[in-house]
């Protein structure tokens, strides 16, 4: 503040001795000294006074005019974000998306410390299960992620029967003849026989081969992990031989569900230059229009039309 006030004085001294020497240049004769200093504080007072007048108010029209520009740019930006807002899609709700944060948090747990079992002379279980503290401390962590994941699974159950959006969606996950059109006309299209890809509605063959595949391990990986966990108990009732198919079972999963999330899921959920690095859906259950319209084309009119049908109501 005080710089300013010191910057404003030197710009007006500056300013002042500039006119009083265009005056003063005007007159031939030299005025003598009381008359000259006489001029000079007409010249000073009348300068300050104008000044202060028209200053004060070209710094009010210009603070209206722009407080005036910034507001309404305000506005434009509000009314941008809140269109940008209606154009996205709510994908997934609260429910769905606690679910998959069990899901893939338990199943970290459950490859991280399940691996090592499997591959125990690999320097990468030996390092990983001495920081983790050794193998029992794994092998507790394993059935920590064991118990995330089968609560996980009842939520989903749950949730499906219960739930109006639950049941909506494990009806529309349902393998339909339409889906394998769907596919023979991507191949075709991908093969460049057609030029017009498949058009999903809310889950495309991908998404429901994903779900299903999901679905099939956990209850395979629940089913035989609970009898390896309680192995004294089943083998009481079952005979040897079925506990050894259940733990092959459980290896083979292991990996098969290893490898399906690390080459399949990360693809289609990362490293698809589409999405890379991260499709946030998981997060805020929300996709935008474009992916709407790209990816199931079939949902986003049918949305859009119940929309206008609400509207018009
Ligand atoms: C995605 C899920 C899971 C993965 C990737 C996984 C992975 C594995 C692997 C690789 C092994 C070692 C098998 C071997 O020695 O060849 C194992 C062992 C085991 N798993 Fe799992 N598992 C999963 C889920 C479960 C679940 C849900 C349970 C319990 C209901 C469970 C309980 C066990 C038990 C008790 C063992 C034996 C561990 C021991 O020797 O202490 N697992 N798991």
């Amino acid at each position: 503040m005080e710089d300013r006030k010191a910057r404003r004085k030197a710009f007006l001294d500056e300013f002042i001795k500039d006119l009083e020497e265009e005056i003063f240049s005007q007159f031939d004769q030299k005025l003598d000294e009381e008359s000259a200093q006489s001029i000079r504080q007409t010249i000073r007072e009348r300068v300050l006074r104008d000044f202060q007048d028209e200053t004060g108010e070209l710094i009010n029209r210009l603070k209206k005019s722009v407080t005036k520009e910034i507001a309404s740019k305000v506005t434009r930006d509000e009314k941008l974000k809140k269109k940008a807002e209606e154009e996205e899609f709510q994908r997934f709700n609260l429910h769905f998306r606690i679910q998959h944060i069990m899901i893939f948090t338990s199943v970290i747990i459950l490859i991280l410390t399940g691996l090592p079992l499997k591959f125990p002379d690999l320097p990468t279980s030996t390092g990983f299960v001495s920081i983790i503290g050794g193998i029992k401390s794994s092998r507790l962590l394993h059935r920590i992620g064991a118990v995330i994941l089968i609560a996980a699974m009842a939520y989903h159950v749950i949730y499906s029967i219960l739930h109006r959006e639950g049941r909506r969606d494990l009806i529309l996950l349902i393998p339909r003849p339409r889906d394998f059109l769907n596919l023979i006309q991507n191949i075709k299209y991908f093969l460049g026989f057609s030029h017009e890809k498949a058009r999903f509605g809310r889950f495309s063959y991908i998404e429901k081969f994903d779900y299903w595949a999901v679905y099939w391990g956990c209850v395979v990986m629940i089913g035989t992990g609970a009898i390896l966990w309680f192995e004294n108990l089943f083998l009481n009732i079952f005979p040897k031989y079925m506990f050894d198919i259940s733990k092959e079972a459980h290896s083979d999963e292991a990996l098969l569900a290893t490898l399906a999330i690390v080459i399949w899921h990360f693809y289609n959920v990362h490293l698809n230059p589409d999405i890379f690095p991260m499709s946030w859906t998981w997060w805020t259950g929300k996709i935008s229009k474009e992916e709407m319209i790209e990816h199931h084309p079939l949902e986003y009119e049918e949305t859009t039309a119940e929309n206008a049908k609400d509207d018009a109501m």
